[in-house]
């Protein structure tokens, strides 16, 4: 059995961590932590994991290495900046790290510091962490110590470009215009399990607006996931906008490209179908549906619509997921199925759920 552990256990992906956890076959959850909940039952702040764990919240201090050591994988479900102070120890003791934060997802180091106004604990650690993008990464996260797990949207956006950067760099030759606009929406989970006047029933519910327009932290992950993670030898510029959605859940990413005259001859819809074929988490649309984020909630699947006009010269790549699975915990505990050998699918054979 693998032993796991969560830092950040009240947190939406950490909670999201131990429904999928306590029901994997060869995981067994040791200990998970909260500074504001130490010594509560897990099941008194989540009714819905009574009987599902008897586990309660450790706190998370200097202390905790011993704890920490005796996993063989231990998740950070927590705010930037945590799992970087970790990490080093962590790895000497022999411990895999997947951190569903950004310390280990931008390669670039000025990149980080930029973006998350945050030194880096550990840069030399930083630069054999893998970026967590199994359907893109796999081989390399199989031998990984570190995996930096991928930001929702930049999820999205990079599966969603996969099939087209891969077509380019094969055929060497631009099939879509420089400008890529990507318009995304995620519910409101996507904040985290937090307090704040922004994110009050009041002020979320009936209402609907962007944020992050002049330059959100994911477009850098978005930019490194096209030009190094899919080694695109195309310049791209990506306009990325988020918005919140009145849903608890969710997460739709509409990508808007515009068609070369070469690009015009691809059958972008047999393209992708082909080109995930094998991929179980990714189910590509058949032309002419509309996919919608009910129809992967709680699920770890993507799933993915083309719709191509070649008059106007246009495609638009419309993808859904939900944050919480294939945008964080989902995607996490497949990281761990890789890294520990076992069939990425194991524990994350869930049916979305309807309604
Ligand atoms: N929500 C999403 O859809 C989503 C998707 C992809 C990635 N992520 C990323 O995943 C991470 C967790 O997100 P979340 O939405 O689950 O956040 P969250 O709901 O705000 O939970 C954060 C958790 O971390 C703990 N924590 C906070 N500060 C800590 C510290 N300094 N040291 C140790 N523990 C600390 C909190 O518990 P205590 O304060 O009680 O210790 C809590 O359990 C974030 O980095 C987020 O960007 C989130």
């Amino acid at each position: 059995m693998i032993k796991a552990g969560i830092v950040g256990g009240t947190g939406y992906t950490g909670v999201e961590l131990v429904r999928i956890l306590s029901a994997h076959p060869q995981v067994e959850l040791q200990w998970l932590t909260s500074r504001s909940e130490a010594g509560t039952p897990v099941a008194d702040i989540f009714p819905s994991l009574r009987g599902v764990t008897n586990l309660v919240y450790q706190d998370f201090g200097d202390d905790n290495l011993k704890m920490m050591s005796a996993c063989d994988v231990v998740f950070f479900a927590t705010p930037h900046g945590v799992a970087m102070k970790q990490a080093e120890d962590l790895v000497k003791a022999g411990v895999k790290v997947i951190d569903l934060a950004a310390d280990f997802r931008l390669q670039s180091l000025q990149e980080f510091e930029t973006w998350y106004n945050h030194s880096h604990a550990c840069p030399d650690l930083l630069k054999s962490a893998v970026y967590g993008l199994p359907e893109v990464n796999r081989k390399r996260i199989a031998n990984a110590q570190v995996i930096g797990n991928p930001g929702c949207y930049p999820t999205t956006a990079i599966l969603g470009m996969k099939p087209i950067i891969d077509n380019q760099n094969q055929t060497g030759t631009a099939l879509i215009d420089k400008r890529i606009v990507i318009d995304a929406k995620s519910g409101v989970s996507g904040a985290g399990r937090q307090a704040s006047l922004a994110l009050n029933y009041a002020e979320t519910t009936d209402n609907f607006k962007a944020y992050g327009v002049a330059g959100h932290r994911h477009l850098p992950e978005i930019e490194q996931g096209l030009s190094l993670i899919l080694n695109s030898q195309f310049d791209h510029k990506i306009r990325f906008v988020p918005h919140l959605v009145p849903m608890i859940r969710g997460m739709l990413s509409t990508i808007h490209l515009e068609l070369t005259e070469q690009g015009k001859q691809v059958d972008w819809q047999q393209a992708y179908e082909e080109a995930y074929q094998n991929e179980v988490f990714v189910d590509v649309l058949p032309s002419g549906s509309v996919p919608d984020t009910r129809s992967v909630r709680a699920s770890n699947k993507m799933r993915i619509a083309i719709v191509q006009n070649n008059e106007r010269a246009e495609l638009t790549i419309l993808v859904v997921q939900d944050n919480l699975v294939k945008g964080a915990a989902g995607q996490a505990v497949q990281n761990m199925n890789s890294l520990f050998a076992l069939p990425e699918t194991v524990g994350l054979e869930i049916v979305p759920v309807v309604p």
